[in-house]
């Protein structure tokens, strides 16, 4: 620019010039992504194995994966001590990365819940980008199995994911409901309305589903109850067909909406994802922004879904009606409305659970160079038997 600049003879007015750049390097990003978004798999590693391999641990669970404000990928998963079950005794199991993705700390337990009947379930991963901290949600005795109230709880770290506080009971603000976050990623709003709210959204239990979200508007500070969309009917127990969001995962598009993807529980409507939408930062859900996206074909399973800076949104699930197999990732480039006809299948096998994240790094001549990171339940005979994560040149290259 200096230089283009210095070659304008005459120079068009100050406050044109300003004004101009800025504009171009928007309209030139959103344009470039549409034309080099080709994802290209580069690396595929196990974070863990199931079957007391790793510390004597059962199996390892529900996988999240979070980029923080200064590049490091953070993965988790739940440890389940005894047994594969939802409930009993887990660790949280933790690794880092700092290199994007290529190597990883040992794995670090940073909850341990004992030996509850009920114990952890995990949960939510979300940074503040102002603060640089990073905060994770987890549940205790969700099914009240052998345990009077549900908790939910908040660690944080400030050192980027090496050391954690000790859990903070949130229910003594938010009450006892359950609150079974994510499972996947928070998001921090980067768009008015409510720029810089933490969202962390999650669903209830089967009889009081919908997907509810907590908010804090004090960098995470405090936490209360926003948007809430219940399942019907309310309080009793389904059937086939009836309507019962369950686990969710948001994001936002460029104009500020927030997205929220969630299990179809009972399949009402369609084998397929529900896609509720929040024009006011999760204050509110309501049920006319209610749709059901008949591409996302969904066997009733935790997806991924996560949206770039410049609106590219992609979206992972066991791409089957009834089966948890055949792990596919999809892109859209239009804002969610729509998906590419090209895919990009991660495993035809046994694959369950799945979350996103994203890093903007450069390749070696300075580009930029996004990539995408899946971490995903995966086995031979049956999904829980690794944890596996999958990086993803979001322009192909390498
Ligand atoms: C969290 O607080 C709630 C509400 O006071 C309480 O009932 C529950 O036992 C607490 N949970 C833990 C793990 O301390
Ligand atoms: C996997 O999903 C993709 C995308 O929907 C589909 O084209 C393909 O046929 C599926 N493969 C299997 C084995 O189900
Ligand atoms: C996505 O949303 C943004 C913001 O509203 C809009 O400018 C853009 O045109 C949308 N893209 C498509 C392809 O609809």
């Amino acid at each position: 620019m200096a230089r283009s600049m210095g070659q304008r003879e005459p120079g068009p007015r100050p406050g044109v010039f300003l004004l101009l750049p800025p504009l171009f390097l928007l309209l030139a990003s959103a344009v470039e992504d549409a034309a080099q978004v080709q994802p290209l798999v580069t690396l595929e590693q196990l974070l863990w194995v199931s079957g007391k391999q790793i510390g004597a641990i059962d199996t390892f669970r529900i996988p999240l994966i979070a980029a923080t404000p200064r590049g490091t990928l953070l993965a988790f998963a739940e440890a389940r001590k005894m047994s594969a079950s939802d409930e009993g005794a887990k660790f949280i199991a933790s690794r880092r990365s700092v290199d994007g993705g290529s190597t990883w700390s040992p794995t670090a337990f940073i909850v341990d819940d004992g030996e509850a009947s009920d114990g952890l379930n995990l949960g939510a991963v979300v940074s503040d980008e102002d603060t640089g901290v990073v905060f994770l949600l987890f549940s205790l005795c969700a099914h009240r199995a052998g345990c009077p109230v549900s908790s939910t709880m908040l660690i944080w770290s400030k050192d980027d994911g090496l050391s954690w506080s000790n859990p903070r009971n949130l229910s003594l603000e938010i009450g006892t409901e359950t609150f079974a976050p994510g499972p996947g990623s928070g998001i921090q709003k980067r768009h008015e309305p409510q720029r810089g709210r933490l969202i962390v959204c999650g669903h209830g239990t089967l009889d009081r589903d919908g997907v509810f979200c907590l908010l804090s508007d004090d960098h995470g500070a405090s936490w209360r109850y926003g948007a809430a969309l219940r399942g019907l009917p309310f309080g009793q127990p389904k059937r086939d067909g009836d309507f019962s969001p369950d686990e969710c995962q948001p994001y936002e598009l460029p104009d500020g909406s927030v997205v929220i993807n969630a299990r179809n529980q009972n399949n009402y409507h369609c084998r397929c994802r529900i896609v509720l939408r929040s024009y006011d930062a999760c204050d509110t859900l309501r049920p006319r922004d209610v749709t059901f996206d008949p591409e996302l074909v969904d066997p009733v399973v935790a997806a991924g879904a996560v949206a770039t800076r410049s609106g590219l949104v992609f979206f992972s699930n066991p791409a089957h009606p009834e089966q948890r197999v055949n792990l596919t990732l999809r892109w859209s480039l239009s804002n969610g409305t729509s998906w590419g006809k090209e895919t990009v299948q991660l495993w035809p096998g046994p694959s369950g659970y799945s979350s996103l994240a994203t890093l903007e790094a450069t390749d070696s001549w300075g580009e930029r160079a996004p990539q995408l990171y899946v971490l995903y339940e995966k086995g031979r005979s049956r999904y829980t038997e690794a944890i596996s994560l999958v990086k993803v040149s979001v322009y192909g290259t390498l």
